[in-house]
């Protein structure tokens, strides 16, 4: 499934009816089976622009296309989200089969596609454990789990593992890369990391600061699969460059003007 987003925009109100204009005419594309990252700085809109992806979110202005069929008992979008939203009355295997109760999947397979999402994401064996009883990255890999459960045609993915150590999030990202060569979906990641966005994405979107609009876009042409030798290659430290050079440009810009 193909995302398009065309002029998006969005102004919330704060507590004193205030605007606060989150995302100014975001326009881009996010091919069928393609990784796009989108980077930008604390505040600038990410989470804002995949809540309007998801539907969870009206924009004020502008629109969100999700362009491609669905398969019967297949969501359109599922997402990752920043702190890990699971529900701690539920073990392992409830919370990776909610979304398929949304979904009125039949309790027969649901239990066994939440088997093979638990055993997808290395938590064979913990089925039966809470939330409370897991470490942060078993408990993303449990949101990773439950967003992959629902055969979403566009996996929506905010910061998964910026609570995480730098190994486990690491060890996480190559799980992810593996998962999602398996399962070919649609992925759209936000993260202010560009060593993490270059190394995961096809495409990396840099967003400004607030407002939120496009600065630009960079195709990462790394060879595919990735691997951890590659973080210490040339190549990969010339795109890493490149996009930093224009967050540097972006945040000077912003001192000019406050000056
Ligand atoms: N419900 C809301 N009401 C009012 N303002 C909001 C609301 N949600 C977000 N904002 C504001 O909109 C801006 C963008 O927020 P958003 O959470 O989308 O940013 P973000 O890029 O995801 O940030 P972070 O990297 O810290 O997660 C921020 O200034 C935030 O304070
Ligand atoms: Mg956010």
């Amino acid at each position: 499934m193909r995302v398009v987003a065309e002029r998006v925009s969005k102004t919330y109100a704060d507590r004193l009816g205030q605007p606060v204009e989150a995302l100014r005419d975001v326009s881009l594309a996010v091919d069928a089976e393609e990784f796009v990252a989108l980077l930008g700085p604390s505040g600038c809109g990410k989470s804002t622009f995949l809540n309007i992806v998801a539907g969870l979110l009206r924009p004020s202005a502008g629109d969100v296309f999700l362009e491609g069929a669905l398969r019967p008992a297949q969501s359109a979008t599922a997402m990752v989200f920043q702190e890990f939203a699971l529900l701690p009355w539920r073990t392992v295997q409830a919370n990776v089969e909610f979304g398929l109760e949304e979904l009125g999947v039949c309790a027969r397979e649901r239990v066994a596609r939440a088997r093979d999402y638990i055993a997808l994401t290395g938590l064979a064996g913990f089925e039966a454990k809470y939330p409370h009883q897991l470490s942060g990255g078993m408990r993303q890999r449990v949101g990773i789990a439950r967003a992959l459960a629902v055969d979403p045609a566009v996996l929506l993915m905010d910061e998964p593992f910026s609570a995480l150590d730098a190994q486990t999030r690491q060890l996480m990202q190559e799980e992810l890369l593996l998962i999602w060569e398996r399962t070919r979906k649609t992925i759209l990641y936000v993260t202010h990391n560009i060593q993490e966005a270059v190394y995961l994405a096809d495409r990396v979107v840099v967003l400004s600061r607030r407002p939120g609009r496009v600065l630009a876009t960079v195709p990462v042409e790394l060879d595919r699969p990735r691997v951890e030798a590659l973080l210490g290659t040339p190549e990969f430290a010339a795109a890493v460059e490149r996009i930093w050079s224009l967050i540097k440009g972006e945040a000077r810009r912003a001192l000019e003007e406050a000056q």
